[in-house]
């Protein structure tokens, strides 16, 4: 259940939990349940935990922080990942007026000190640069995370929504371990546009949020959801597999070797997703999928 990010990065479980939704965003689960949560995904095999700043309007990290204080054993068995650079309007933020990044070295060495606190621990695992911003300074990005590599406070370090040129240049500067990017079957760009080209040069594993279209790909919603629904349903019995599971396989034959970060609170989805990461899919039938996404044959 294991993959390393990249040669010299670390080594994370084949399916991230993501943690967006378990806060006031979503589940709003307390400390107990959110424990709960972690010991399922740690018996599975998962480690490695998915957060922002930003979550929960800038709560969810706290939230976390205290279901593992009710066990001090756990933060040792896993892998926190954590992302900064934007800015949110909240009142939990007064300071921000409107929507923004910030990706200078204060701004991110400050982020970084708040989440060590909110997690209650002293380093974390992979921080990314949440979003591009149209400002950032690629070398002054690469002294803020020496300095945090430096201070033991991060281990490694990534990006997330970067494109192929982005990456690049951030990368000449210093070493990233992953993209974390939205892949799905009902969005397809990240396999058309050079943002996987760029991590298979890079030998670097590319991690996937919304793998399942955030829930949306489970509503006959249009035309194209539809024929998805159908192609894959019909390959239900020959892999032994539910429609999630074969989506989250759909991702992971990719030779980038995709590490999906998924959204589900249900133990049992959860498990189905573990499971899924064993199987790799035939050549003609993720092609099938493919065409069911775009409406027609390859040309
Ligand atoms: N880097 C970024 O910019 C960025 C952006 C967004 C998210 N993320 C990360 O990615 C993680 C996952 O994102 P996501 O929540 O959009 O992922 P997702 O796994 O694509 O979607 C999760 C949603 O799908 C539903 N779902 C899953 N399996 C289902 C099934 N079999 N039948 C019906 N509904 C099902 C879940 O409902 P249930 O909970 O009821 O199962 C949940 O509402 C986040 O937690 C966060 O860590 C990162």
């Amino acid at each position: 259940m294991k993959i390393k990010l990249s040669e010299k990065g670390p080594e994370v479980s084949k399916i991230i939990a993501g943690v967006m939704s378990w806060g006031v965003w979503g589940s709003n689960l307390d400390p107990q349940a959110m424990l709960g949560l972690i010991n399922h995904y740690i018996d599975l095999g998962v480690n490695t935990f998915d957060h922002a700043d930003i979550y929960g309007h800038y709560t969810t990290e706290e939230a976390f922080g205290n279901a593992l204080k009710l066990d001090s054993s756990l933060r040792s068995k896993m892998k926190l990942i954590t992302k900064c650079g934007i800015n949110l309007t909240t009142p939990n933020r007064p300071q921000f007026k409107i929507k923004s990044y910030s990706t200078d070295k204060e701004h991110i060495l400050k982020s970084v000190d708040k989440s060590l606190e909110n997690f209650n621990s002293d380093y974390i695992d992979v921080l990314l640069i949440h979003r591009p911003s149209p400002l950032m300074n690629p070398h002054e990005i690469a002294e803020a995370f020496s300095t945090l590599k430096e201070s033991g406070k991060v281990l490694f370090f990534g990006v997330s929504n970067f494109t192929a040129s982005q990456f690049d240049v951030l990368n000449s500067c210093i070493e990233l371990c992953t993209n974390q990017v939205e892949a799905s079957i009902l969005h397809l760009n990240p396999f058309l546009d050079g943002t996987f080209d760029t991590c298979l040069k890079n030998k670097i594993v590319p991690t996937i949020w919304s793998p399942l279209a955030g829930g949306k790909v489970f509503k006959e919603a249009d035309d194209r959801v539809a024929r998805i629904l159908k192609v894959v349903k019909g390959l239900e019995s020959k892999y032994d597999l539910h429609l999630d599971q074969i989506l989250l396989s759909w991702l992971m034959t990719h030779p980038a070797k995709l590490v999906p970060v998924i959204g589900t609170v249900n133990k049992g989805r959860i498990s189905n997703a573990v499971a899924a990461a064993k199987v790799k899919l035939e050549n003609e039938d993720w092609f099938k999928i493919w065409e069911a996404s775009t409406g027609t044959e390859v040309p």
